[in-house]
Order: C-alpha cells, then sequence, then structure tokens
C-alpha cells in the first residue's frame, strides 16, 4: 500500500512538472552558446574543500569537455528525459573527452547538463535529441584540438613555470577566436591557475559570438559567473599545471 502511493503521488508530481510537450518550456530565442574546456589538472584545485571528492583516472590526460551551454537564462527543460541508452554508444567517448572528476555516477553528471543545458539546446539542427546534443559537443571538442595546438607551440603543464596571459591567446587566438575567455582558480598559495576555456559560439557552430551581445549581457553574465573560474588577471603569472594523479587538489605542492 505504501509503495502505491508512493508510486501515485511520483506520477502525479511527474505531470505536475510536465504538462507541455518537451519543447514548449525552453526559450529558443537564444544566439550564442558557449563551450567550456577544463583543465583537470586544475579542476579539483577548485574542489579543495572536500578532497576525496575528487578522483582523475589515469586515463584523462588531455583537456576535458566542461560543457556545451545555450546562453539562456532557462532552467533546462525536465519534460524531455534522457536515458542512458542515449548514451551507450557514445560512452566510451565520453568517459574520457567528457568525465565527471567528482566521485559519482557518471551518468548523473551528463543527464545534469543534459536537463540544464542541452535540452535546451535541442531546439537547434544538430542537437535536436540527447544523443545528438552529446555527439555534437564531441564533435566541437575535436574539431578545436587544443591539447595539440598547445603542445605544438611549447605550451605544456609545469609547476614553476608560468605562462603570460597574452602567450595563451596568441596561441589561441587562430583556432577559437579572439573571443574565447581564460579562466583561472586561486589555489591555497594565491597562484592563478588555469582551469578553463570558454569558447563562444553562434547556434550553427561558426565562432565568434560574443557574450555581451546586445541585450543578452545580464543573463550571459550570470551564467558566466555560475561556474568555479574567473577571468585570468592580466599581467599576472598564469600556471598550467601538471595533473597529478595521486593529490588531485594540491597538484604543486
Ligand atoms: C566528501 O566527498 C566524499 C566522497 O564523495 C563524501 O562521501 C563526503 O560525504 C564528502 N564530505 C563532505 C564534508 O562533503
Ligand atoms: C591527447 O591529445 C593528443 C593531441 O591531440 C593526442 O595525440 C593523444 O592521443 C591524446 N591522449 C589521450 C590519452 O587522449
Ligand atoms: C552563423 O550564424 C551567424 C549569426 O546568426 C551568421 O552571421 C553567420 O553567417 C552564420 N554562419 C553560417 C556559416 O551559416
Amino acid at each position: 500500500m505504501l509503495i502505491l502511493a508512493l508510486l501515485g503521488v511520483n506520477v502525479l508530481s511527474a505531470e505536475h512538472v510536465c504538462p507541455l510537450s518537451p519543447k514548449h518550456n525552453c526559450p529558443c530565442s537564444w544566439e550564442c552558446m558557449m563551450l567550456a574546456l577544463m583543465w583537470p589538472g586544475a579542476f579539483c584545485v577548485t574542489l579543495k574543500y572536500n578532497s576525496s571528492a575528487c578522483i582523475i583516472p589515469e586515463y584523462i590526460q588531455n583537456w576535458t569537455i566542461h560543457g556545451l551551454w545555450p546562453m539562456v537564462n532557462g532552467k533546462g527543460c525536465e519534460c524531455w528525459p534522457i536515458f542512458p541508452s542515449d548514451l551507450q554508444e557514445l560512452e566510451p567517448e565520453l568517459s574520457q573527452l567528457w568525465p565527471s572528476l567528482i566521485n559519482r555516477e557518471r551518468f548523473i553528471f551528463w543527464r545534469n547538463e543534459w536537463i540544464k543545458h542541452g535540452s535546451c539546446a535541442a531546439c537547434k539542427e544538430g542537437m535536436n535529441s540527447p544523443t545528438r546534443y552529446f555527439q555534437m559537443t564531441l564533435k566541437l571538442y575535436r574539431r578545436f584540438n587544443i591539447d595539440q595546438v598547445l603542445n605544438t607551440a611549447g605550451i605544456v603543464p609545469s609547476c614553476n613555470n608560468p605562462y603570460k596571459i597574452s602567450d595563451l591567446h596568441e596561441v589561441l587566438d587562430p583556432v577559437l577566436g579572439n573571443k574565447h575567455e581564460i579562466q583561472c582558480v586561486k589555489d591555497d598559495a594565491g597562484r592563478q591557475v588555469w582551469v578553463q576555456v570558454k569558447i563562444p559560439l553562434y547556434h550553427n557552430f561558426t565562432l565568434g559570438c560574443h557574450r555581451y551581445d546586445q541585450e543578452k549581457i545580464i543573463v550571459a553574465q550570470s551564467l558566466w559567473s555560475s561556474s568555479p573560474g574567473h577571468p585570468c588577471p592580466p599581467n599576472t603569472p598564469i600556471f598550467y599545471f601538471p595533473i597529478n594523479y595521486k593529490e588531485p587538489d594540491h597538484p604543486c605542492d
């Protein structure tokens, strides 16, 4: 009886949340989206309040995907469910390139990204299902291949030799356009540590959409500030830390 009652409540609340078909509660007026790429070597520095939460498997050696986020203030579309089987074929790639480094079931991370961001992207061509949205994001990641770009330019992780932000931009501008943002976190020792690159894209996947475009400025800024990094300050040494698998939250102590 109790179980039936609980089921009944669940069904009712599901109906309450989803009165409309999937497309209805997601605004499709957005023009810009942000591809956020994350450096695993610094991600755990942002979580240092709980070091046991962060785990970097040894097969993670390159930049990873954080997310592909339409610049809307929507809450995403809970009415568009995603199932593990939607990602089954992509799972090996997603585990490598879009891992959750927090100790949790990885499907939960992907599901959150879909509900929060992907379902709002799904009104645009090329991203109109969970599978297509994840596929497209993987494709974009490959297109930019920033590991190779950085390696080729001699920008390599190091605990001791920081970079100038202007040098990083100079290397990345030709592939990411000149509107990308380089983001840092500050570690316990006060160092600015490179953690993320945000690449603005139009909905048709071309580069150059600006986050301050038109009246979207406020929305974009609030979305911007919701992620762990901040723009790396100019005229400050920027550390590009190596991945430390044993102590991911203190890679260079
Ligand atoms: C820290 O993370 C671990 C592993 O995820 C978790 O079990 C623990 O409850 C967390 N501790 C705090 C204080 O959040
Ligand atoms: C990391 O990226 C480089 C450059 O694109 C590539 O050659 C290498 O295979 C990648 N390694 C892993 C483990 O993904
Ligand atoms: C992509 O969209 C932007 C903005 O709508 C437009 O200016 C640009 O021409 C489009 N590019 C392509 C290749 O369709």
